[in-house]
């Protein structure tokens, strides 16, 4: 028996976390999914319970727990206390504390969601990018960091982008590898021009890949990447890059999808242990009304399925019922002329009904 933590967290998650409950039940009732499920507190949610982001408790269950599956974290409530308690370091925490240094963003356009995004069919249809972000060293946890005052009394703030070869290396080889079993293809993306620490990931991820010779390196500039992959994403099939360019340019991915909404992740370590989440946050303006789309959340438990509860059979029944239900109904912010609309609790509903 496998264990699958839930960490609900703030704003929707809680109702995201719900919906995707619907779908767990029905995998467990009908299709023989062999998992035991725990809730934690994360985020605002822990602070408010138990004063920490991320409370011993949580970090403990996480730890002997199979597949992590968090909603979100952050709102405005938490957004003026002290730094070490917003609900961002709670989850930047439990990234560290598992040493989930491989974050795995799938930029998937669904054929029935092409014309969601802002940018022409021509431009996105059918689209497939891996982009694989660094996730628990760079510019997010390098030391030094800190705001101080200088002896002219000018306060100054600092953080240090800092990476070491064997970090680079282990990141690099999972990207080789996933390149390997899809297209072939690597694009490494850095800063090498101005930042040394690029000078040497460029320099790590190109011996990497000299094992790899099948699979295609090349290596871009962040700043062109961002270019590029609304200029032609399909140029790209997996990406490797930093925590910092990760983080933005998965953002700038998933509008190539049309919905943030739609786009989960996975956070690896060297056992198969994982964090499972969706790209988009916690949604403070619309939690708690039954208008959030629940399907990254979804996306994101068929993740766990097939990387830490080795369960490919169902990950793929979730995503085809995912993929069909988009056909129907919709929630709000992919909403289009001849469908259902639906709220959060209900696509948890037509999901697990899809299931077969
Ligand atoms: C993400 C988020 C987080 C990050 C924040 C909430 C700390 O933007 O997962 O992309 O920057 O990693
Ligand atoms: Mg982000």
């Amino acid at each position: 028996m496998k264990k699958l933590l839930l960490l609900p967290g703030d704003g929707i998650g809680p109702e995201i976390t719900r919906a995707c409950e619907t779908v767990i039940a029905r995998l467990v009732a009908d299709f023989g999914l062999a998992v035991i499920t725990a809730q934690g507190l994360i985020g605002g949610a822990g602070v408010d319970a138990a004063g920490s982001p991320l409370p011993d408790e949580t970090l403990a269950e996480a730890r002997t727990s199979d597949a992590v599956l968090l909603a979100a974290v952050g709102g405005p409530k938490w957004e003026n206390i002290e730094r070490e308690l917003r609900p961002e370091r709670g989850l930047l925490k439990i990234r560290a504390e598992l040493n989930l240094f491989c974050n795995l963003r799938p930029i998937l356009v669904h054929p029935p969601l092409t014309a969601a995004s802002t940018l022409r069919p021509e431009v996105i249809g059918g689209l497939d990018i891996l982009i694989v972000r660094e996730l628990v060293s760079g510019i997010y946890f390098g030391q030094p960091r800190g705001i101080e005052t200088a002896d002219t009394g000018e306060r100054f703030g600092y953080n240090t982008m800092r990476y070491t070869e064997s970090e680079i290396e282990r990141i690099a080889r999972l990207a080789c590898e996933f390149a390997r079993k899809r297209g072939g293809r690597l694009c490494s993306v850095d800063k090498a021009n101005v930042l040394e620490v690029c000078e040497l990931w460029r320099e790590v991820v190109t011996r990497v890949a000299s094992d790899y010779p099948d699979v295609a390196l090349t290596h871009m500039y962040v700043d062109n990447a961002a270019m590029q992959l609304v200029r032609d994403p399909h140029q790209f099939d997996v990406m490797v890059t930093t925590n910092m360019f990760g983080d933005i340019l998965s953002d700038l991915g998933s509008m190539l999808t049309g919905s943030i909404g739609m786009l989960p992740s996975a956070s690896l370590n060297e056992a198969s242990a994982g964090l499972y989440e969706p790209v988009h946050g916690s949604a403070p303006d619309i939690a708690g009304q039954d208008l959030a789309n629940p399907l990254a959340m979804i996306a994101s438990l068929a993740m766990a399925l097939r990387y830490s509860l080795a369960d490919a059979e169902n990950a793929d029944r979730v995503e085809a019922a995912i993929v069909e239900v988009l056909s129907a109904c919709r929630t709000g912010d992919i909403m289009a002329p001849g469908l259902d609309r639906v709220g959060t609790a209900e696509m948890g509903e037509r999901v697990a009904h899809a299931l077969k």
